[in-house]
């Protein structure tokens, strides 16, 4: 395997979430629905917006992104977990575990400049209605997307760099369901304390900067509704009430899982299941049951499918 030239290790065991047999049932159900969800749902949401005239505004553009980047963030770790479940042994090929960290990190990175975006886009909606239009042309719009992947996948790049010279000699059991950064560093056969320093400083500034910078723009705008309280305002909560919760869901698990100094396993495991299975699912419920225009749009693009299909 290309892992350079002092590596032995051609694959890694994954011990999975758990030994028992039922929790494995229970989570073998449990994330297979959640993932056929997320996929149908956020396919659901990108399909609506790009062909709903009624949606072609920033914040459906940026919410297309985010579901588009949603549908990558649950087909990263989670089918390979739900096929794992069925196994006894589990093994991930070396590549495919550089993969998974490459991939993981390049999600997490656009998902977080989107979240800034969707933050901006409220922010010039409701503190600088007038200048809307002007502020967020399409040409910002695709700037910011552009900026996203930009980011993410240099962000990612950095983090592949911190292994590509590592040697793996021995152990090759990671006690998980998926190769994540943190765990993979502790296997190397050389000393990686300041290496396991540097990539928790890494992600967890980006983390913990990213995460400040969107709870104050989000009270300064929550300020901003409340001080200019008339009609439409109560629209105006409960999109931004959205729009913080997914901000939340984001962050806690990934927060928890780079910046705690002493991981506990089991947690630090079941709140990795949250960020892969769970988060991409909740994104599009929170975004369209709480949303009238989306919930039209998905009712449009149902009946032009019906439609379709009779007529074909
Ligand atoms: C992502 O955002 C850009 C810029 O607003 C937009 O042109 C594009 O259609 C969006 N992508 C998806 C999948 O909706």
């Amino acid at each position: 395997m290309d892992g350079g030239n002092h590596s032995v290790v051609s694959e890694f065991v994954l011990l999975g979430l758990t030994h028992s047999w039922e929790i494995q049932l229970v989570l073998l159900v449990f994330s297979s629905v959640l993932y056929v969800a997320s996929m149908t749902g956020n396919i659901l949401i990108v399909f609506s917006v790009t062909i709903d005239a009624h949606l072609h505004s920033p914040m459906y553009f940026f919410l297309a992104n985010l579901s588009f980047i949603d549908l990558g963030a649950c087909s990263i770790a989670s089918p390979k977990m739900i096929y794992d479940l069925y196994r006894e042994h589990k093994v991930i090929s070396f590549g495919g575990c550089i993969a998974q960290v490459f991939f993981i990190h390049v999600v997490g990175g656009v998902e977080m400049v989107l979240l800034m975006a969707m933050a901006f886009d409220r922010y010039v909606a409701i503190c600088k209605p007038l200048h809307y239009l002007t502020i967020m042309s399409q040409r910002v719009c695709i700037l910011f997307t552009a900026a996203a992947w930009a980011l993410g996948i240099t962000h990612s790049l950095f983090q592949l760099a911190f292994i590509a010279n590592l040697p793996f000699c021995g152990p090759n059991v990671l006690d998980s369901f998926y190769c994540d950064l943190p765990r993979l560093l502790r296997l190397a056969c050389t000393d990686t304390n300041r290496l396991q320093f540097m990539v928790t400083a890494n992600s967890g500034f980006i983390c913990v900067g990213s995460f400040l910078i969107l709870l104050i723009s989000y009270v300064y705008i929550m300020f901003t509704v409340w001080k200019h309280s008339s009609g439409g305002s109560s629209k105006a909560l409960s999109t931004l009430s959205a729009h913080i919760t997914v901000v939340l869901l984001f962050f806690i698990p990934t927060l928890f899982v780079y910046t705690w100094p002493h991981p506990n396993s089991q947690m630090d495991k079941f709140l990795a299941l949250s960020d892969a299975v769970l988060t991409p699912f909740l994104n599009p419920v929170i975004y369209t049951f709480r949303n009238k225009e989306m919930k039209a749009a998905m009712k449009r693009v149902w009946k032009h499918l019906l439609i379709y299909r009779k007529v074909s």
